[in-house]
């Protein structure tokens, strides 16, 4: 049998700081035999690998951003009082800030329900929507793995509807598939929902006419408009490039939330922090047609899984983090070195000849698996993204598969699998993390198995194929292609 480590054996032209300098912090001295045995043991999943033994890791860029100087002294005087903590207030007055909703003063508009990440704002949200109701279904373009997961847990059929048009906004939601969808009298649509940046899709943005569509749509049909606001400034500095050149990110970011009845946001990406999430409802719309208790109920799920509301699933220090991420955020210069760095990471695989997903988005890069191995004899169900994530890991660098396996199922009758309409491999960068010269070497490393992508193995599942979520929980061998 051959020995797929070797394959890993090479002379990158860039070196990882953390690898020259081996006192950088978190990464352990190690040797590719150290990283091997922990892959083994690992069933080479990535989420399972010590992030200790990376060198480099661009699993996810949630949660892992390095904080700044202003959020480490603001979390310093986090106030950790069970009941309306002072960061609270602030966090309400942020919110406002950043994006023009009202949640202070009598006349509030909105509502805010803390949680101490987005899933758990999701399993809220979705466990109201779907009670005691049946055949509903709700559209989006693009539904990231969980809350897919949190829709579909609560017998709710979530439906992605991309758009396929060319441009700068690849993102975008299908419009007519929408409309038709929202004409059709069978279908019970309880809210449309839309994902900025769309993870799922490649971290393509979305529009601001986009956005603006889909929401009058809502309107003229009477249904309630939600945004997954994970990455919203990075999206909004899409729409500043390629949009709205003359306005301000705080302008697109105040304009793009005027358009939604609600939204889920996750603020271990745009927040900037390392824990936090957060569900905000306007009161008064539509929702309230089919859902008249929704804030009560809300209200209840939230004190009896997470805790109080004025603290949510957040320590009174997560708060303050949250605090400073959204003043930062949506900062040009913030955001200017932010989505720079990972363009110029992304032309350097790209002059490589790695084949990655053009244009890039704003939080990682992803390697099109499918045209990785074009011209191989790699087929979709021997997981070549799999097998690449998993060698990789040999060098220090880890990245995540999102395609063939960990968007696909296995049907136990038939026996066989069912893939999504893409194939992707995402690099996916933390915030104020890495320094360009980081990324190259992981680059480096991509195209020394890109160099070789005939010889790499076929990656077969011996565990959990068919298992809900199962590329969190699934183990592989690395096996010779037939
Ligand atoms: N929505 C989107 C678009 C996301 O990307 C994520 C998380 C969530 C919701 C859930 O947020 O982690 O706070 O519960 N994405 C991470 C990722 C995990 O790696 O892309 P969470």
């Amino acid at each position: 049998m051959a020995d797929f480590t070797k394959l890993t054996d090479f002379t990158p032209k860039h070196q990882h700081r953390a690898y020259v300098n081996s006192a950088v912090r978190f990464h352990t001295p190690c040797t590719k035999e150290d990283r091997l045995a922990a892959a083994i043991k690992a069933g080479w999943n990535v989420f399972q690998f010590p992030s200790k033994y990376t060198v480099g890791d661009f699993l996810s860029d949630s949660g892992t951003t390095t904080p700044t100087i202003e959020q480490l002294a603001a979390s310093l005087l986090g106030d950790e009082a069970y009941g309306t903590n002072w960061g609270y207030e602030q966090l309400l007055e942020q919110f406002e800030k950043t994006f023009g909703i009202t949640l202070l003063g009598n006349n509030a508009e909105w509502e805010i329900f803390l949680f101490h990440q987005c899933r758990a704002a999701e399993h809220a949200l979705f466990t109201q929507i779907g009670r005691g109701k049946k055949g509903l279904v709700i559209p989006s373009n693009g539904h990231f793995d969980t809350t897919h997961a949190n829709i579909e847990m609560n017998g709710i059929e979530a439906l992605d509807i991309v758009s396929k048009q060319d441009g700068k906004f690849l993102g975008n939601m299908n419009l007519n598939k929408l409309y038709r969808l929202l004409a059709n009298k069978k279908k019970k649509v309880p809210l449309v929902y839309c994902t900025i940046t769309n993870n799922t899709m490649a971290g393509q943005p979305v529009s601001l006419n986009n956005i603006a569509n889909i929401s009058d749509a809502c309107k003229t049909i009477g249904k309630p408009f939600f945004l997954d606001a994970c990455r919203f400034a990075e999206n909004a500095w899409f729409i500043k490039e390629n949009e709205f050149p003359t306005s301000t990110i705080e302008e697109i970011t105040r304009e793009t939330f005027s358009r939604c009845d609600g939204f889920t946001i996750s603020l271990k990406k745009d927040g900037l922090a390392n824990m936090g999430g957060a569900l905000c409802v306007k009161k008064g719309t539509v929702l309230f047609d089919k859902y008249p208790d929704i804030l009560d109920n809300l209200r209840d799920h939230q004190i009896c899984t997470e805790a109080h509301p004025t603290y949510g699933g957040m320590s009174g220090r997560d708060i303050m983090i949250v605090v400073e991420g959204l003043k930062t955020v949506i900062t040009q210069e913030y955001l200017d070195s932010r989505i720079l760095q990972v363009r110029a990471f992304g032309d350097y695989l790209n002059e490589l000849g790695i084949p990655v997903v053009k244009p890039f988005g704003g939080h990682a890069v992803y390697i099109d698996v499918d045209k990785f191995f074009e011209g191989t004899t790699m087929k979709r169900e021997d997981f070549g993204g799999i097998s690449l994530t998993a060698l990789l890991l040999l060098n220090g660098p880890r990245l995540c598969e999102l395609g063939a396996f960990a968007f696909g199922t296995y049907d136990q009758k038939t026996g066989k699998e069912k893939f999504p309409p893409f194939n992707y491999v995402r690099i996916a960068i933390p915030r104020n993390k890495y320094e360009i010269e980081d990324l190259f070497y992981a680059a480096d490393c991509i195209k020394n198995l890109y160099d070789k992508r005939n010889e790499l193995p076929r990656a077969v599942c011996t565990y959990g194929k068919e298992k809900t979520l199962r590329h969190f929980k699934a183990r592989f061998e690395l096996q010779e292609r037939k």
